[in-house]
């Protein structure tokens, strides 16, 4: 089988995160959002494995993320969680569950580490939600950082990115305690210098690579979304094509009384 399949079987930590970018290695990070998904991508060998609020487009075929509520992420998470063994569980806050107060999202953290088991959350933002990422790591839950194109935040931004402004929250998220940051659809020379700049990992999702590991929303590398072909995807399969090929022969091996057989009943 090609691929990489790690032989350390020690769970990721944060801090073995670190130790991965001072020595150079790539982080390889994906979503889940379901059990038996999570339990074939830790088997796979992944580093990191995100609960992504993405699931409100690829599961619940909504727009965008905004819709996604508290209540439906801890669902998700609480599956994934059961699948994973090695990987990294980190699980996407909400739109709407930290935004406003510090308060609102410490209890909106604190709910999801609790009842899901996760081991870290990300939250998308810089200076605008520092207070909030501080009291949340001051109870000792570890943050992921998310900036450039914030889908929570499409309504305001648009796809536009301020150079000097991601490089000032990217630092700032830093100092905070954050243990990675996220940078999402930025050009490669403004991640890579991101990158080198600060020491906690930084994860690319059409960044380049130029930065410390790379995310993609598995739906889309597994090629399950036929319309979706955005230039930084690769599509390492084409599971659309080979799930409506089995699925449309099922359908044909029903109605010709061909499915079940002899062999296949009791
Ligand atoms: O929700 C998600 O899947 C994400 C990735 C795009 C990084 O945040």
């Amino acid at each position: 089988m090609a691929g990489y399949i790690s032989d350390d079987t020690r769970k990721v930590t944060t801090h073995r995160l670190v130790e991965m970018k001072q020595r150079g290695e790539k982080i390889s990070m994906l979503t889940s959002y379901d059990y038996t998904m999570a339990q074939i991508v830790d088997g796979a060998g992944m580093d990191v494995i995100l609960v992504g609020d993405s699931a409100s487009n690829v599961m619940a075929g909504n727009v965008t993320t905004l819709p996604i509520t508290l209540d439906q992420m801890i669902y998700h998470a609480k599956s994934v969680v059961r699948g994973v063994k090695r990987a990294m569980v980190v699980v996407d806050m909400p739109f709407g569950s930290y935004q406003g107060n510090e308060m609102e999202g410490l209890a909106s953290a604190i709910r999801i580490m609790k009842e899901s088991h996760a081991d870290a959350l990300k939250l998308e933002g810089g200076e605008e939600i520092i207070g909030t990422v501080k009291r949340i790591l001051s109870a000792g839950i570890p943050i992921m950082g998310h900036l450039g194109l914030m889908p929570q935040s499409i309504n305001k931004y648009g796809t536009d990115t301020e150079a000097e402004k991601l490089i000032s929250d990217a630092h700032m998220l830093e100092e905070a305690g954050c243990f990675a940051i996220v940078l999402e659809k930025i050009p490669a020379a403004l991640a890579e210098r991101v990158a080198s700049e600060l020491t906690i990992p930084i994860i690319g999702i059409g960044a380049g690579g130029g930065v410390d590991g790379q995310v993609l929303v598995i739906q889309d590398m597994l090629g399950m979304n036929n319309g979706f072909r955005p230039r930084f995807l690769r599509r390492y399969a084409d599971l659309h094509t080979v799930m409506t090929d089995a699925i449309s022969r099922y359908v044909s091996d029903v109605k010709n009384l061909d499915f079940p057989n002899e062999k296949e009943q009791y």
